[in-house]
């Protein structure tokens, strides 16, 4: 199946660099919202980093309007009936999720689409389980930002099927020129079962008054060639995102440097997220 058209449920930080990933690839790509405020917020995210592209000299001008005129946004899920591959995005509660997996199975009709969950650490089955068609549910995860960071996690439930997993596997490597790997259906798939509990330490060295967050991030800037700091990265990930993994990953495994530090709630419940709310651990 040649993939043409899909769609993004959810143009937060995620589903908006996804969508443009997809745009840019040359591909049909409409994103669903829940309002016309969060479409405009959504619309606004991909121009913004668009623009940035062609100020890196990544992309032309050309690209960049072509890009935008192969994104549309609707607020109704109906629009998605002819789709062959929607990537879900929305927020990490798996309420949510698993409403939206059971309205997109009722919504799209080509029996040969694929639906994919763009979770960080969510069990993929419990999506799959919420459509009449759990063979062609997968997880396909990214990293944020999306249109730079090269890695896409394929996550295979234990009922996803093995045509599936290798078109989408082959669809992200021609098609998007990602780097695909394989994971398992498991807590945080590969990346976030290391990162989470990293992150997580972090905040709780942070925390404990043991250093600041300036040296805590230098440390690993200076000393290990991370891009980014711990602390500044959990910010650019969101803190609520870090939330809703951790727990996630800490209710299956139990693994105690997944366990949430306290000082991630409070500021999760005190709507500090981060990058996308203006502040976290940093100004933005
Ligand atoms: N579009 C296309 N390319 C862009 C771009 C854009 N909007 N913005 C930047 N770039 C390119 C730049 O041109 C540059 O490319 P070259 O290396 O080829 O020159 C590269 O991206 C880096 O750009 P900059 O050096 O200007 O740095 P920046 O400040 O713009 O971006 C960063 C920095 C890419 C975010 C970098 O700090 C980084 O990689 N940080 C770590 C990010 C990370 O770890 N992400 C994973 C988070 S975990 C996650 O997402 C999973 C989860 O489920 C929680």
């Amino acid at each position: 199946m040649s993939i043409q058209r899909t769609a993004v449920i959810g143009s937060g930080l995620m589903g908006a660099g996804i969508a443009e990933v997809l745009a840019k690839s040359g591909l049909d790509v409409i994103v669903r919202e829940i309002n016309d405020e969060a479409s405009a917020a959504g619309r606004a995210r991909i121009e913004k980093s668009l623009a940035r592209a062609v100020e890196k000299g990544k992309l032309d001008a050309q690209a960049r309007d072509e890009a935008m005129g192969r994104l549309r946004f609707t607020t109704d899920i109906g629009e998605l009936a002819d789709r062959q591959l929607v990537i879900e995005a929305a927020s990490e509660n798996e309420a949510i999720k698993k409403s939206i997996f059971a309205e997109l199975d009722t919504v799209v009709t080509d029996p040969d689409a694929i639906i994919a969950s763009n979770t960080s650490s969510m069990p993929i089955i419990r999506f799959a389980q919420s459509t009449s068609r759990p063979e062609r549910v997968l997880g396909v995860h990214f990293f944020n930002p999306a249109p730079v960071q090269p890695l896409v996690e394929i996550v295979s439930s234990v009922l996803t099927a093995d045509s599936v997993r290798d078109s989408v596997t082959e669809f992200v490597a021609e098609v998007l020129g990602k780097n695909p790997i394989q994971a398992q259906d498991r807590p945080g798939f590969i990346v976030n079962a290391l990162l989470i509990p990293y992150l997580c330490s972090a905040i709780r060295m942070l925390e404990a008054g043991f250093a600041t967050k300036e040296d805590i991030d230098a440390g690993m800037v200076g000393g290990c060639a991370h891009p980014m700091g711990p602390i500044k990265l959990a910010d650019m990930v969101g803190l609520d995102t870090c939330l809703y993994a951790a727990e996630s990953i800490y209710r299956e495994t139990g693994d105690p440097a997944a366990k949430p530090p306290v000082l991630l709630s409070r500021m999760v419940d005190g709507g500090l997220l981060g990058v996308k709310s203006g502040r976290g651990f940093y100004e933005y």
